[in-house]
């Protein structure tokens, strides 16, 4: 399947690693010129340098900024050229008590998680509208339904990112633009990866059996009974990204194995 992604760039929020970094590397399989994102000129020099070896025709640039920082999000903002396809992918989250969740944590969350994309969908989505074409994705997470009691405060962004999405898809009526969501379950991240190692060696148990766990005694919903790949996470994003998928707008999908239940 020919994706017809060649010639469009793309910006992908929190992208030095974890499933920003597949996504980035899956649009640049497929063609597309990608910029990425981290808060450190280090950590994407180093992930450029890796894309170029995965991807060796690969067009990646990259612009440094936290999106905890407003000020820092309007001089990323400022640097950005035309761009086809925003992936709003950069999140935090805090495992903690919901007693013992300050209101600083609160915002800051909110800030990282809501605030990016809304921030550059203001910027992008006239520009993409007058072009009459553009893809906007938001990354939501499973938390957004299952709302684990250790990370309140995280599901409400997640959930609060599904009604922006929403509403942003209704401003793309008659035009080739759309806004979806993505939605994530448990996947195996760089940092989900160093967590499962830790956790085994803690516990005197090897990989496979905290990751058995893990889906038997926490995630117990899941269908699919391990984690997903960020590959797998990232073929999605690359779909809806893709003027292939013209007819899904205003869509929340899910791509997380099945956890979240529901027909729909
Ligand atoms: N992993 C999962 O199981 C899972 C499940 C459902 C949903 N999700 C969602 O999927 C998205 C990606 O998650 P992930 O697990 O792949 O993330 P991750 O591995 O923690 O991603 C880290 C990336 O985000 C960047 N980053 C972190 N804070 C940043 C900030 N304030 N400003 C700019 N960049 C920042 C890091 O860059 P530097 O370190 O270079 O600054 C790095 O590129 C998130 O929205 C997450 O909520 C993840």
């Amino acid at each position: 399947m020919n994706l017809q992604l060649k010639g469009k760039t793309a910006f992908i929020t929190g992208s030095t690693a974890g499933i920003g970094f597949a996504v980035a590397k899956s649009l640049l399989q497929e063609g597309a010129k990608v910029i990425i994102n981290g808060r450190k000129q280090a950590g994407i020099d180093d992930a450029i340098e890796r894309l170029k070896t995965a991807v060796p025709d690969a067009e990646v640039k990259g612009i440094v900024g936290s999106f905890s920082e407003v000020a820092e999000v309007d001089t990323l903002i400022a640097q950005l050229p035309h761009i086809d396809i925003l992936v709003n992918n950069v999140g935090t989250y805090a495992s903690q008590s919901f007693y013992e969740t300050t209101d600083a944590e609160w915002m800051r969350q909110f800030e990282v998680n809501v605030m990016s994309g809304v921030r550059l969908s203001r910027h992008l989505l006239p520009k993409m509208v007058v072009a009459n074409w553009g893809r906007i994705i938001f990354v939501s997470s499973e938390c957004a339904t299952l709302v684990p009691a250790d990370l309140v405060a995280y599901s409400m962004t997640k959930a609060a990112i599904l009604a922006v999405s929403r509403g942003l898809a209704q401003l793309t009526k008659g035009t080739n633009v759309t806004v979806n969501t993505a939605i994530p379950g448990s996947t195996l991240t760089e940092g989900a990866a160093q967590f499962l190692d830790n956790l085994a060696e803690k516990e005197n148990k090897s990989r496979d059996e905290v990751e058995t766990a893990f889906f038997s005694d926490v995630r117990t919903s899941s269908l699919l009974q391990r984690f997903a790949s960020v590959e797998e996470v990232a073929h999605t994003i690359t779909y809806l990204a893709s003027p292939l998928a013209a007819a899904t707008n205003g869509a929340a999908i899910k791509i997380d194995g099945g956890s979240m239940g529901g027909i729909l």
